[in-house]
């Protein structure tokens, strides 16, 4: 399947490429003018809500012909620490921008729970239908910075069962194997292939 991701974050893209395309799918890039095009961010407090508005926004985007010959996906995504009750959730982009590792460090520094999750909402349309699933990857916020892999808060976060890796650490296979995003893309993938006899 011809699929669109219709994301700015080029390391997203390497991830659901990473994911989809063994499964045979191909994934492109949305862009619109050579560029991949900005969305207007929904002020919710549900990452559900956002990656359906931008699904909504990245279909107004395309014609009806271009529609027709492939499938549109979108992913938002997010770090909910428990001790600071989910923060920074939907708001991980703007504040791995302003306060970056070293500030949520700091925040850490009091909490003696480490506990947090990563979570991704994942949506397809094709052919006028809309898949929606999510994943989740539980972990620890570590008390440094390991690693220059991945992307994000991945230098500070250690995945459940990955034997003391970050996500910093592990190459795209591995991660995808624990992440929130390979969980999302994977129920995604069950979803669009039919059983086989
Ligand atoms: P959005 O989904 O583009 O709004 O951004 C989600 C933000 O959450 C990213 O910019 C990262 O800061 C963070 N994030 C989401 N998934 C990951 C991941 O797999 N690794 C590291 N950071 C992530």
């Amino acid at each position: 399947m011809r699929i669109i991701f219709a994301t700015g974050n080029s390391k997203k893209l390497e991830e659901a490429r990473e994911y989809l395309e063994p499964l045979g799918h191909n994934v492109e890039l949305l862009t619109i003018d050579g560029q991949p095009p900005d969305f207007i961010e929904p002020q919710s407090s549900e990452l559900m809500e956002v990656a359906i508005s931008k699904s909504e926004q990245a279909i107004s985007m395309l014609s009806e012909s271009e529609l027709s010959n492939c499938a549109i996906l979108v992913e938002d995504s997010g770090l909910f620490i428990d001790s600071l009750n989910g923060f920074p959730g939907v708001y991980s982009s703007y504040v791995y921008k302003t306060i970056g590792l070293n500030g949520i460090l700091k925040l850490m520094s009091e909490e003696r729970s480490r506990h947090g999750e990563y979570r991704a909402v994942t949506v397809l349309v094709m052919n006028g239908t809309r898949i929606v699933k999510t994943g989740v990857c539980r972990g620890k916020i570590g008390e440094d910075i390991f690693g220059e892999g991945g992307f994000g808060y991945d230098p500070i976060f250690f995945p459940e069962g990955a034997n003391g890796l970050s996500f910093g650490q592990m190459s795209k296979s591995q991660k995808s194997t624990f992440s929130h995003r390979g969980k999302s893309l994977k129920a995604l993938s069950e979803a669009i292939t039919p059983p086989s006899m």
